[in-house]
């Protein structure tokens, strides 16, 4: 079992401490390390730009690489293809972009029931802009399960683009996004992969997917708010970006839009590497041990509806969950009150919370810093609302 707490110091210092903070998909809290990282980067001197002829200069272009290098051993992929933005949302809307400009009427994408508005909304606007259609692969909300032929049924030789989660930020459930690829690569269609949910809680092997695009968000594995996207070298320098016209012609800095933030990638670095001396596998692990006593707790509640899978297999430690006679709103106002952070609403998973025909739910998730207690605290206020 883990015992990495103590490097949380929102969660062992000051008044937050006496909170059980369930609230990690919607952010987690930080690594001491990469808080660190970051101031340790503002007083350094190095706070300059990059592609300079001085020596703060070339340590802005040693950082750019170390965290490239950094999130390509994490997530095992070219370090070539990274791009470093503010968000997820940010560098999806600016890959679609540029994706636009080749589309025509007619031209197919998937997306899916299962996926946060990130990965959607700029499908459906570039959709509009171009007369593309985006058709809707559902996934089974009796088991909040999307299969492998709830997307391959839809790929037709029109299909350019699927968009797919790697796992529902609202219900956890990780859909089989290697064979998803192959059946859209076999298509011709190439894959947009979010993996803002998926990145903290399994191990990541972009290689293995196989897929084109791949985000994550470093707000979401213990670092800062940030946006990292991968593309695959070829597609990144095929692509028609929006940029200024100085910005190179080929490469990740076409989508990265003005001066990047330095104190952000240092501190992108050490959550990374934290990530990596930890060992995903490991956190996966002790993550399943704190979450199995989560479900168990909530399904043994008669007036508790956990929506999505009921069982451990291909998800991540996140559920949601309604108590018969409240609403989202009020359950996450009552446990408040004992300081325990929920999210409630549909956290802009918009086609999900259709498809379980419902308005919205609590979500809960489990993160490196949560204990056993906190587990009980939760389920015992539950009971007693
Ligand atoms: C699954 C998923 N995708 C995308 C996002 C959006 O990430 P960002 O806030 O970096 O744009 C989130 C944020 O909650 C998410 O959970």
């Amino acid at each position: 079992m883990l015992d990495l707490r103590h490097r949380f110091p929102a969660v062992t210092e000051g008044e937050h401490a006496a909170w059980a903070r369930f609230d990690g998909p919607a952010g987690t809290q930080v690594v001491d390390s990469a808080i660190h990282a970051t101031s340790a980067w503002q007083r350094s001197g190095n706070n300059a730009n990059s592609h300079g002829a001085f020596a703060a200069a070339r340590a802005c272009d040693d950082l750019v690489d170390r965290v490239k290098a950094t999130m390509g051993e994490l997530l095992t992929a070219d370090p070539y293809g990274f791009v470093v933005g503010p968000s997820t949302t940010s560098n999806i809307f600016s890959i679609t972009r540029a994706i636009g400009r080749d589309l025509r009427p007619g031209d197919e994408i998937i997306c899916t029931t299962l996926d946060h508005d990130s990965n959607v909304s700029p499908w459906l606007l570039l959709a509009e802009d171009t007369g593309a259609t985006v058709r809707f692969a559902n996934f089974d909300p009796a088991n909040g399960r999307l299969s492998v032929d709830a997307v391959s049924s839809l790929l037709t030789d029109r299909t350019r683009w699927v968009a797919v989660t790697g796992a529902s930020n609202a219900i956890g459930t990780m859909p089989d996004i290697t064979a998803i690829t192959a059946a859209a690569h076999d298509a011709g269609a190439k894959v947009v992969v979010d993996g803002v949910h998926l990145t903290p809680h399994a191990p990541v092997d972009i290689q293995a997917i196989g897929c084109d695009v791949y985000s994550t968000s470093s707000y979401k594995w213990y670092g800062p708010h940030a946006g990292i996207t991968w593309i695959e070298r070829g597609l990144l320098d095929s692509l028609h970006a929006y940029k200024v016209r100085p910005a190179p012609d080929t490469g990740p800095e076409r989508f990265q839009l003005g001066t990047p933030s330095y104190e952000s990638l240092a501190a992108i670095e050490a959550a990374a590497r934290f990530l990596l001396d930890t060992g995903v596998a490991a956190i996966q692990e002790h993550e399943r041990a704190r979450f199995s006593r989560l479900l168990d707790g909530l399904l043994a509640d008669d007036r508790v509806t956990v929506y999505g899978p009921h069982d451990l297999e291909q998800r991540a430690p996140t559920l949601a969950f309604n108590v018969a006679g409240f609403d989202a709103a009020s359950t996450a106002a009552a446990l408040a009150e004992q300081q325990i952070a929920v999210w409630d609403g549909h956290y802009y998973a918009l086609e999900a919370m259709d498809t379980l025909g419902i308005d919205g739910a609590v979500r809960a998730g489990i993160a490196l810093y949560l204990t056993d207690d906190d587990v009980d605290r939760l389920v015992s206020a539950v009971a007693s609302l």
